[in-house]
C-alpha cells in the first residue's frame, strides 16, 4: 500500500466542513497606504472535496488561504478549521496543529536547497520526530507518486520550476494532512504532469476525512473541481458546484 493509499483512521474522521470562514477581512499596513486584501469573506471548504479558488491577480487568493492554513491572522472575522476555533490557536498551539494537519504548497515552492529532493520531502516528518531512514523511505514513495522517484538524490538547484514544484507537492502530502493547501500547484506544468498532480490531489481529496483546497489560473484543470469559488477584489463573487465532476 503506498502512502497516498492509507484510508482514514475512525480516530481522526470529523463532521461538518474543513474551514468555514464568516466576515474575514485582512487589511495590511495602515493609514493612507492599507490595503484591504479580503473584504468580508464567507466560505465552506468541505471534506472530501477538491474546492479551487480562482480570481484574477492580486484578489487576494494567497491571502486566504494563508489564512485558512493558519500562517496569517485574519484583521476581522471567525475562522474554524477542522472544528477548531482559529483565536484558540497560538503560539506553539497553532504552530503544532499546523504541523500535524495541515500540509501548504507554496506559490514559490520554498525548498531547502542544501537538502536533496528526498530530504526536502521528509522535513515534515523529520519535525515531528519520526526516524530518519523510514522517513527517506517514505519520502522516496512520494516522490514516485509525483513522477520523481529517480530523481530523489537530486539538489533542488539541478530540478527545472516543474519538477521542485512536484518535490513541494510531495512534501504538503508525506504527512497525511486533513487539510491540503495549494497556491498555483500546476502553474509552472506541462498539461500532462499538471493534470498528474491534479488527480493526486484530489485522490487525497476524496478521502472522507480530508480537503484541498487549490488556487489556480489554470482553466486546463477547472474538471477537476468539485466546488469552485470565484473571487474579486477581495470577495467572494460566486461559487459553482458541480456535483457531476467527470473525475469521481
Ligand atoms: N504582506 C503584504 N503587505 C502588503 N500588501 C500585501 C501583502 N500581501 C498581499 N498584499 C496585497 O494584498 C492584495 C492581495 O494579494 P494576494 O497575494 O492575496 O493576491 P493573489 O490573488 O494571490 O494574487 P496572485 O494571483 O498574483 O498571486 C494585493 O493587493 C497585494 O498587493
Ligand atoms: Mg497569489
Amino acid at each position: 500500500m503506498s502512502a497516498l493509499d492509507q484510508p482514514a483512521t475512525a480516530s481522526n474522521v470529523v463532521t461538518g466542513s474543513a474551514v468555514v470562514c464568516r466576515g474575514v477581512t485582512k487589511e495590511f499596513g495602515s493609514g493612507d497606504s492599507v490595503v484591504r486584501a479580503l473584504r468580508g469573506i464567507d466560505v465552506d471548504v468541505e471534506f472530501g472535496e477538491l474546492t479551487l479558488l480562482v480570481g484574477p491577480s492580486g484578489c487576494g487568493k494567497t491571502t486566504l488561504i494563508s489564512i485558512i492554513a493558519g500562517l496569517l491572522d485574519p484583521t476581522e472575522g471567525e475562522v474554524e478549521m477542522l472544528g477548531q476555533d482559529r483565536r484558540n490557536l497560538t503560539g506553539r498551539k497553532l504552530v503544532q496543529f499546523r504541523a500535524e494537519n495541515i500540509g501548504f504548497v507554496f506559490q514559490q515552492y520554498n525548498l531547502l536547497p542544501s537538502l536533496t529532493a528526498a530530504e526536502n520531502v521528509a522535513v515534515p516528518l523529520l519535525v515531528r520526530g519520526q526516524e530518519r531512514l523510514p522517513s527517506i523511505q517514505k519520502a522516496v514513495e512520494m516522490l514516485d507518486a509525483v513522477g520523481l522517484g529517480d530523481r530523489a538524490n537530486s539538489m533542488p538547484s539541478q530540478l527545472s520550476g516543474g519538477q521542485q514544484q512536484r518535490v513541494a507537492i510531495a512534501r504538503s502530502l508525506v504527512n497525511q494532512p486533513r487539510l491540503l493547501v495549494c497556491d498555483e500547484p500546476t502553474a509552472a506544468l506541462d498539461a500532462k504532469s499538471g493534470r498528474n498532480v491534479m488527480g493526486l490531489l484530489r485522490d487525497v481529496a476524496l478521502s472522507s476525512n480530508r480537503a484541498v483546497i487549490v488556487v489556480t489560473h489554470d482553466n486546463r484543470v477547472y474538471d477537476f473541481g468539485d466546488r469552485i469559488v470565484s473571487m474579486s477584489d477581495g470577495r467572494v463573487e460566486c461559487v459553482e458546484e458541480r456535483p457531476s465532476n467527470p473525475h469521481s
